[in-house]
């Protein structure tokens, strides 16, 4: 949330104010990727913009433009450090810990993962998502960082605006529950599916960034992806016009499935609203 003033690289320190990231600069990591661009991408300049993105819990998005044979290129280099991981691992154990609470023992998140463990996974993802057409950035590869102790996922950039911040559209809805659906049609697990996950394009596009691995039953994680979906959305419009959404791309028992999942995602849901969704779904035939 603090790198609004941007830098290019080379111009000075600037330290990252979140706890988790303090000791590391955004231009250290800068200096580190542009010499990576340079050696494996050829690129012959490389310039960090600034960008404001990102919690910095785990991962912190630098975006770089950079030039190659004449043509311009946009990434964003996915920055995750072994202190990141130190707090991946802090946030998964406690999901994981919720999920024992709430008897949900098929499910965890992986605890053990490096920086280049976690960025892996995702690039996966993110090439099994565009294989079957979801849109998702296209990933450009996951390399080891040294300078900074930690890897970076550089993918290509996707001009947007973060989901939670737009005013949201009962077509951005349906985006968002296409999204779920084909993720479903195709048995990937996405992990995270939250409003800030979701970029909305100047087309009114709606691409999906970020993964989180959550690993064991499979019709359970697509299930906890769904119930993820309609809990977020319902912290921006109403609980019934998120459900009626999801009705025209899930069958009553696809919904009634994930209801398990309703009292365990995002504590910031009005009890009112977890109400309605529950009153909404249980009702359907
Ligand atoms: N390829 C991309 N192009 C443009 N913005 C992106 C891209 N990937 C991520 N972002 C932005 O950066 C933010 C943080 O990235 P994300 O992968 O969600 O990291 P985190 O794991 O820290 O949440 C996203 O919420 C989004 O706003
Ligand atoms: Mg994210």
């Amino acid at each position: 949330m603090d790198d609004s003033s941007g830098t290019g690289i080379g111009t000075g320190t600037r330290e990252l104010s979140t706890t988790s990231h303090r000791s590391m600069t955004i231009d250290t990591c800068g200096k580190e990727i542009e010499a990576l661009l340079k050696t494996n991408f050829h690129f012959d300049t490389v310039q960090l913009v600034p960008f404001s993105a990102g919690s910095h819990w785990v991962s912190m998005p630098l975006k770089m433009i950079g030039q190659a044979r004449g043509t311009d290129h946009v990434l964003l280099a996915k920055v995750v450090t072994d202190e990141g991981v130190r707090t991946h691992r802090e946030i998964v154990a406690d999901k994981n810990a919720r999920f024992t609470r709430h008897a949900i023992l098929d499910l965890a998140y992986d605890e053990d993962d490096t920086a280049y463990d976690i960025l892996r996974r995702e690039e996966d993802f993110l090439e099994k998502s565009r294989e079957v057409n979801i849109f998702v950035p296209e990933p450009r590869g996951v390399y080891q960082l040294n300078m900074t102790a930690g890897a970076v996922l550089l993918m290509d950039f996707v001009e947007g605006v973060s989901l939670h911040r737009v005013n949201m559209k009962e077509s951005d809805i349906s985006k968002v529950f296409a999204i779920v659906r084909q993720l479903r049609v195709h048995r990937l697990v996405h992990g995270d599916i939250r409003r800030d996950n979701f970029l909305v394009t100047p087309h009114r596009d709606v691409c999906l960034v970020d993964h989180l691995c959550l690993a064991g039953a499979v019709e359970r994680a697509m299930s906890y992806d769904l119930m993820s979906a309609i809990c977020h959305l319902s912290l921006s419009v109403d609980a019934s016009v998120v459900v009626n959404a999801a009705c025209t791309f899930f069958s009553a028992a696809e919904l009634q499935d994930a209801l398990p999942f309703l009292n365990f995602i995002t504590r910031r849901l009005p009890h009112q609203r977890r109400g309605q969704i529950f009153e909404m779904i249980s009702g359907l035939e």
